[in-house]
């Protein structure tokens, strides 16, 4: 039977007048790994955060958790399902001016109700285990620490509270090759021991092929392919092949 925990129907989102989003459809299944593709400004973000349910849209439904989500639907309606998310937003975000544990902490109280120090010390702890960070990292500040050590921290902080969709905005943007793979390895691990559905938007190709089950490749605000690893790897399809080949932005105009 196949666990559908997330699903994009017609999705159409507009800033002013300008669409950027065009009627996306996209699922997201228990225990996957979806990995969203595309150039700058195509909409992956945008389309994260419609998820995330952080983004308004006009038209189509998002359906979270058997919950249909719509434009007119309510504030207050989508919070609690936002609570069951994990997220890792593009450029980390962790707070500055709070602790490593404070961070990681943060959603353990916000989404849990947990208040009792002891519980959020521990569950730190131990979720820090998980990202292999040292338990000293605890008490350091964000700004003490290596970009890699960071994006360990914003996937514990995405992971704590145990959500059941894990969502990753550009997880290695700005990390040396090096450390990039290593952040792959570590989602590779986590969403297989946490069984989430995750998301991970990037345009790290390497990436996408090393820790996606499925590719989904956005043009202009627009799906124009989506299938398993290996279908992408076969696939003769002219956005697939030029996007693999790195030659999209020099123009689809030299195209025969
Ligand atoms: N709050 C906003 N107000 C106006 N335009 C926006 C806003 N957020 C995004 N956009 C526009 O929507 C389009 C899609 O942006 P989005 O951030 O989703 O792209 P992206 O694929 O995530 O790009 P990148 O790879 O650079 O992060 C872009 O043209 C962007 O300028
Ligand atoms: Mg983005």
């Amino acid at each position: 039977m196949v666990d559908l925990v997330i699903a994009l129907r017609d999705v159409s989102v507009s800033f002013d007048r300008n669409r950027v989003l065009h009627n996306v459809n996209l699922k997201m299944q228990k225990g996957e790994t979806t990995c969203l593709l595309g150039t700058s400004g195509c909409g992956k973000t945008t389309t994260l955060r419609v998820i995330a349910g952080l983004q308004k849209f006009e038209s189509g439904s998002v359906n979270i958790f058997g919950k249909e989500i719509l434009p007119q639907t309510p504030e207050k309606f989508i919070v609690p399902l936002r609570k069951r998310l994990g997220v890792v937003f593009q450029n980390g975000a962790l707070f500055d001016s709070m602790t490593v544990e404070q961070n990681i902490g943060f959603p353990l109280q916000y989404c849990k109700g947990v208040t009792n120090e002891e519980q959020v010390k521990e569950a730190v702890l131990e979720i820090l285990q998980h990202v292999e960070l040292n338990k000293d990292v605890s008490n350091m500040y964000p700004g003490e620490l290596s970009g890699g050590m960071r994006k360990r921290v914003a996937i514990a902080r995405a992971l704590v509270h145990e959500p059941e969709v894990l969502l990753l905005d550009e997880p290695t943007t700005g990390l040396d090759p090096v450390t990039a793979r290593h952040i792959d390895a570590l989602i590779y691990e986590l969403t297989h021991k946490f069984k989430v559905a995750a998301l991970v938007v990037t345009h790290d190709l390497v990436s996408a092929l090393g820790i996606g089950d499925s590719l989904v490749l956005m043009e202009s605000g627009k799906i124009v392919w989506k299938g398993s690893k290996e279908a992408w790897i076969s696939s003769r399809n002219r956005s697939v092949r030029f996007f693999a080949s790195g030659l999209v932005s020099i123009g689809e105009a030299n195209v025969p």
